[in-house]
């Protein structure tokens, strides 16, 4: 079977939506929020545009005849819903340009709407153009991804170089640029290193849902690196480390997200807006389009109960929303000293 095939079954054959680091937030009570549901505005600022609402259809997949028709029914809820989408990384169209169908879908099914490509980290400049220029994206995702390289038999072996070309990706990338993890997460460490390189958007796709070393272990012959499942930093654990960044940037939250409860929290762990996949990919390829729209609206519609709930009418500043944390989270603070009071009493 096709790679990217194989991918998109394995996601969904190991999609769960069990406890993951989001249960470990809780949002404080409060009995008085003084405002109506109707209030409630769901618009977001970010990248170089404003969006409808605070989430989006993150990087998954094209590059075959079946992940086209997938991409086809993911820009539909897109389109339907107004949503952010990106495809999956474009590099299968880069180097066989018979496969460029299966992105393209995206721009021929939502002609208007606001589109990413994808790269790996690795890509030179003049690919990292061809990839935009493949269906007129309107930002760029360069995915880092050395777990799953490592873990995938036929993956690279050889990282370096990867920061410099980012770099050379950013000043030279017409349209605005996000850096993203694939659901691994990062630290504070790995951020900086970014922002000093000139990033100004950053994803950083935490542990909690898909997991690409469980993927690509299930497709080594003897599943020997078993152990590395739940490797990497869950999302919430890096979003509280993105915060402890002072430069401003485009923060943006993806990774085990299964419901608007785990967007709402994202955006008051200071995300801009969260990214969406395991969770679509599996309503809209069990059950179809129809479903994930239904999924996303009723998302939506949720948000607006989450906000009135905490008294928030727009998503403008939710980082003074005060939190609690528990269990790994906590602990997590505690070895990575972060001060967890910044987070609950403000
Ligand atoms: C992905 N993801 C991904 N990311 C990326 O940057 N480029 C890619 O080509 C892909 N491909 C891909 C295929 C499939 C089938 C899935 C499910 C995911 C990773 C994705 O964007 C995200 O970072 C992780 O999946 C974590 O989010 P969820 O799935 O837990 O919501």
């Amino acid at each position: 079977m096709n790679r990217k095939d194989q991918h998109a079954a394995l996601a969904n054959a190991f999609y769960q939506d069990g406890p993951n680091d989001f249960d470990l937030i809780r949002l404080l009570h409060t009995g008085f929020p003084e405002m109506a549901v109707a209030e409630t505005d769901l618009t977001v600022d970010v990248l170089d545009t404003t969006l409808s609402t605070p989430f989006y259809i993150n990087a998954m997949t094209g590059g075959s005849e079946k992940t086209r028709e997938l991409n086809r029914k993911l820009a539909e809820v897109a389109k339907a819903c107004d949503l952010m989408m990106a495809t999956g990384s474009v590099s299968a169209a880069l180097k066989d340009p018979t496969t460029a169908d299966s992105f393209t879908i995206v721009r021929e099914t939502h002609p208007d709407g606001y589109l990413l490509a994808n790269i790996g980290a690795g890509v030179s400049v003049p690919d990292a153009q061809r990839a935009v220029a493949l269906f007129d994206a309107n930002a760029l995702q360069v995915h880092v991804n050395v777990p799953q390289e490592l873990v995938m038999p036929e993956g690279d072996r050889d990282f370096r170089g990867w920061l410099t070309n980012i770099e050379d990706i950013v000043n030279h990338i017409e349209v605005p640029v996000i850096v993203k993890e694939v659901g691994f997460g990062m630290t504070r460490e790995t951020i900086q290193q970014l922002v000093n390189i000139g990033v100004t958007a950053i994803d950083v796709s935490g542990r909690g849902g898909t997991s690409f070393t469980r993927i690509e272990n299930a497709r080594r012959h003897k599943h020997e690196l078993d152990y590395l499942t739940d490797f990497g930093q869950s999302t919430p654990e890096s979003l509280v480390e993105a915060l402890e960044v002072p430069q401003i940037f485009d923060l943006l939250a993806s990774g085990g997200i299964r419901n608007a409860y785990d967007i709402y929290k994202s955006l008051v762990l200071g995300a801009r807006a969260c990214g969406v996949s395991g969770t679509i990919l599996h309503t809209v390829s069990k059950k179809g389009v129809e479903a994930g729209i239904q999924q996303v609206e009723a998302w939506k519609a949720q948000l607006r109960l989450l906000m009135t709930l905490t008294g928030q009418k727009d998503l403008k500043d939710l980082r003074h929303v005060p939190v609690t944390f528990s269990g790994n989270l906590l602990q997590w603070c505690h070895n990575r000293n972060i001060d967890i009071r910044k987070y609950s009493l403000r």
